[in-house]
């Protein structure tokens, strides 16, 4: 995946003005906060606070969770159609989430935001500007603190991506709960894709359950998650294609990254899932597959040989995170 065309150039036009060594150096404090981040669970100590940490975000953040709230999105758009004409950001920083929106569901024509810190606000609408889609331009950006009060209204679609885990715990079950009453159709929440992001999703997942919300992905149709309790953690990975800068910036050899994620995506209606989702890389063996599945309650493992044609067939296209 890359990012928009658009996109692409705005982020660069940010970055012109930045000092090369500063921005490397903030670069890798900012990856380094995040390893640690994520892997304790609580990034509120992750505060954009300069003019510095901000461009690093756009240059070696972004990416990632642009390709992850794609991903998602695309997941999520197989079970529930792409009938979306609102959308709602919340936490949306730079605005990565709308950009990765307005590519699933071309259908959004009214685009808010949300967010505390009004030079990100700034940022995103300079990024915005550059967009060629002109809801995108004509965003609503809200300045404003998500556990205090959010936006009054509805939208078809509410996102909250990479957000959750910076919000004390105490105050996250208030939010997303009032996140919910905001969704006319589709929530869906993205988070690092660790133990810990994992079990932020998981309770919240409980939680709208028992709001009477449906899972549209990425649980087959089960109302337990056979991962609870157990060492393993739900989820998928969003591959990025990286630029020269990106590279240059986290002093990678690949051209391309790839971005852990955790995810749930909420319906107000109820849906057809399907019978089982591939929750790890296929491991592909001369004339045969193993699948990892999640299906029916538990984690079940399969393998498909080169006679059974249809799903031979089929397995070319699926892969990690498809439905099975
Ligand atoms: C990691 S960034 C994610 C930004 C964007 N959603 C993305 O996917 O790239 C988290 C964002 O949530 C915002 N945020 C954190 N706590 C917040 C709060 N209490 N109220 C509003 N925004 C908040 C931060 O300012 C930051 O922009």
């Amino acid at each position: 995946m890359q990012l928009p065309p658009a996109l692409r150039k705005a982020i660069e036009q940010e970055l012109k003005g930045c000092d090369g060594a500063r921005l490397r150096a903030a670069s890798a404090r900012l990856t380094e906060c995040y390893r640690e981040g994520t892997a304790s669970g609580a990034l509120s100590n992750i505060a954009l606070s300069n003019d510095i940490e901000r461009a690093a975000y756009l240059a070696v953040r972004l990416p990632a969770t642009f390709a992850a709230t794609v991903a998602a999105l695309t997941w999520a758009r197989e079970a529930c159609g792409s009938e979306f004409r609102t959308v709602l950001d919340l936490g949306s920083g730079p605005g990565t989430a709308l950009w990765a929106a307005l590519q699933v569901f071309p259908s959004l024509e009214r685009v808010t935001a949300f967010e505390r810190d009004p030079s990100l606000i700034e940022i995103a609408r300079r990024l915005s500007a550059c967009a060629e889609n002109p809801a995108l331009r004509e965003t609503n950006w809200l300045q404003g603190d998500l556990t205090a009060a959010i936006p009054e209204g509805t939208w078809d679609l509410v996102i909250c991506s990479y957000a959750l885990n910076e919000l004390r715990e105490t105050r996250r079950a208030d939010f997303i709960s009032k996140a919910w009453v905001r969704t006319g159709k589709l929530l869906v929440v993205i988070e690092p894709g660790t133990k810990m992001g994992f079990a932020n999703i998981l309770d919240l997942r409980a939680r709208l359950l028992a709001e009477g919300a449906t899972i549209a992905a990425p649980c087959p149709n089960s109302p337990s998650c056979p991962m609870s309790g157990s060492n393993d953690w739900c989820h998928f990975a969003a591959r990025v294609e990286r630029t020269t800068e990106h590279r240059r910036l986290k002093n990678a050899t690949l051209g391309h990254e790839d971005e852990k994620f955790s995810y749930l995506a909420f319906s107000r209606r109820e849906l057809s899932a399907p019978n089982a989702r591939i929750v790890r890389h296929p491991k592909i063996f001369s004339g045969y597959t193993h699948l990892t599945l999640c299906r029916e309650g538990e984690i079940a493992n399969t393998t498909v040989t080169r006679s059974k044609k249809d799903d031979w067939r089929r397995l070319k296209r699926l892969g990690w995170g498809d439905g099975w």
